[in-house]
Formats: C-alpha cells, structure tokens, sequence
C-alpha cells in the first residue's frame, strides 16, 4: 500500500517542473500503471464506453478496484489546465457524487480513475436488456431518486461557481453496493476542448434527456438538470428506458406517453388501479420537473 501510494504524485506535487494548486485528493498515476491494472485496457476489463471514451474495470496494485475512464477526445489542454480543472472536481465530496480517485496525464494520455461502483448503472440495472438481480421495490426506488436529488442539489446550491451538469441520465447513476446512487460524470464537460462534440448530441446530453430550451437554444441552466432529473424519474417510476425502438412508434418515446401515465396518476384513478402512493406521487413529482 504505501509503496503504491509512492509511486503516484500527489497533485500537489511538481508537474513539468511547476506545482499545481489547489486540493491535495488526487492522485496522479502513470499510464503503465494503469495499463497493467486494466490488463492493457483489455477487452475482457471493459465496463461501457460513452460520448468521452471507454471506461475498464481496473486493479491497483493495492488491491483496489478502480474504474478507469480513458477520454478519447485527446485533449488540447495542457497537464497543469488538466489538473486545475480536476483539482475543483476532486474538492467536491458528497454521498451522492462519485469520488475521483486520480488521474493520468501523460504524453496525449488524459486518463480519470473513479471509485469503482459494484451495481453498474441504472441504465444497466433497471432498464438495460440483461438480467439483474437486483429487486427495483418502492422503498429501494424512492431512495436512488431521493439521493439523486441530494447530489444534483450540492452540485447546484452548495458549490460556488455551481456546477451544472448537463447529462444527467440513467447510465450515469451508478449504484454501489447498496444501491446508494452516485451521479458521475459531473465537470466532465469542462475538460474537452470546446471544438469536441459529445457523441449523442451537438450539445453536451443525451436525446431524450434535454430540455427544450437546451435542445434548441443551447441555453443551459439549473432547470436543464432538472427537466434530466424528471425524465429520469419517469424512468425509475416506470421501469423503462425512455427510448425504445422496440416498441410500436407511437408507445417508443416515454414523454410521449406522459399524459396518459399522468391519467393513471390522478389520484381517483389511482386508488380504482391500487397503485402505490409511491408511484403516482414520484410520478406527479416528475411531470412538475
Ligand atoms: N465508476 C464506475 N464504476 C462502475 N462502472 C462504471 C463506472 N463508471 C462507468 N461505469 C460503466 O461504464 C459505462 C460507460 O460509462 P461512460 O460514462 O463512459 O458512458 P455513458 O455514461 O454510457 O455515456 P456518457 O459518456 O454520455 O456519460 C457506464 O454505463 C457504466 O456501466
Ligand atoms: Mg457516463
């Protein structure tokens, strides 16, 4: 443990001959370092790959399992811009966020370590295709939307300049052991260069999750994540992604059919269908998101 910990720079440390300010959390790891604990980024060591690059499953020499993002826009900002920008995510603790555990910069290499998260996503575990384990009740439901809402509201109120998001969605709530959630990806957007475009979109979020305003106009602001946030809890209510080309083409788009979930939801109807006070109440909360 503590010859590993010798071998990473502590942030604070030199880089290119000259220290880097701010917090003193993150940790700075070789590129061969994490080579080998992802088994030279290995297929079998593959977690998912999303708009900013693939993400491996990794074992540090200390036994610690990590989650390693290795961002494919390659970066035209310098190491020390790189770590100032990281520097203000790695100050940002929170139950409901996830802890960065390090990075590397070397060379064109622009790599973040993340705690490794044992559930996946919610888009994996609720509503992906394969099997999971994992009893979606009320009580466990209420609890990933509430502690998203905790997360989403430190980023909004409690950290200053605030942080707004821009992605929130179901792959990227991860869930721990628990099924405590934990919003990742937040400030990522701030670390491409300004000419790198997210994969699904031309603005930095994913369709189906952005706000009109957003979608159209490029106007972000708090309310964005909060129209995600009710999308998202339209997901977690009903169990189902809020795309699916599976379906009939009127019954594929989620929103699409939010007036007549909204009916179900009434609170007559929901008493005649006997559905759970958490359910319609989760769902009336969505549609004021
Ligand atoms: N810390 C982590 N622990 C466990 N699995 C993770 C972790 N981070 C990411 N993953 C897995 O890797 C997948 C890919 O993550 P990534 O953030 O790159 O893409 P995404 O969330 O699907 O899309 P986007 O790039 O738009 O956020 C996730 O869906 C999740 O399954
Ligand atoms: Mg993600």
């Amino acid at each position: 443990m503590a010859c590993c910990l010798m071998c990473r720079k502590d942030i604070k440390q030199t880089i290119e001959g000259e220290e880097v300010p701010g917090g003193n959390k993150v940790k700075a790891f070789s590129y061969s370092e994490l080579r080998k604990a992802t088994h030279d980024f290995s297929g079998a060591n593959k977690l998912g790959e999303g708009g900013f690059g693939s993400v491996f499953r990794g074992r540090l020499k200390d036994a610690t399992i990590v989650a390693v993002k290795v961002l494919s826009a390659h970066s035209k900002q310098g190491i020390r811009e790189f770590f100032t920008e990281l520097t203000a995510i790695s100050d940002i603790v929170h139950e409901n966020l996830i802890t960065l555990v390090g990075c590397c910069a070397e060379g064109p290499h622009r790599i973040l370590v993340y705690n490794y998260l044992e559930n996946n996503s919610l888009a994996h575990t609720l509503l992906g295709k394969g099997y999971s384990s994992i009893r979606f009740n009320w009580r466990v439901r209420v609890k990933i939307a509430v502690g998203v809402a905790h997360g989403l509201a430190f980023l909004h109120e409690e950290i200053h300049p605030p942080i707004i998001h821009r992605d929130i969605k179901a792959s990227n709530i991860l869930l721990d052991k628990d099924l405590t959630p934990k919003i990742s990806d937040f400030g990522l957007a701030r670390l491409l260069p300004p000419n790198a475009t997210h994969v699904s979109t031309r603005v930095a979020g994913t369709i189906g999750y952005l706000a009109p305003e957003y979608a159209v106009r490029g106007q972000v602001t708090k309310k964005s994540d909060i129209y995600s946030f009710g999308v998202l809890l339209l997901e977690i209510v009903s169990g189902r992604c809020n795309h699916n080309n599976r379906l009939p083409y009127e019954d594929q788009f989620l929103l699409e059919r939010v007036s007549s979930i909204a009916i179900l939801c009434s609170p007559n109807l929901c008493f005649i269908l006997r559905l759970s006070c958490d359910s319609s109440s989760m769902a009336r909360l969505s549609f004021r998101c």
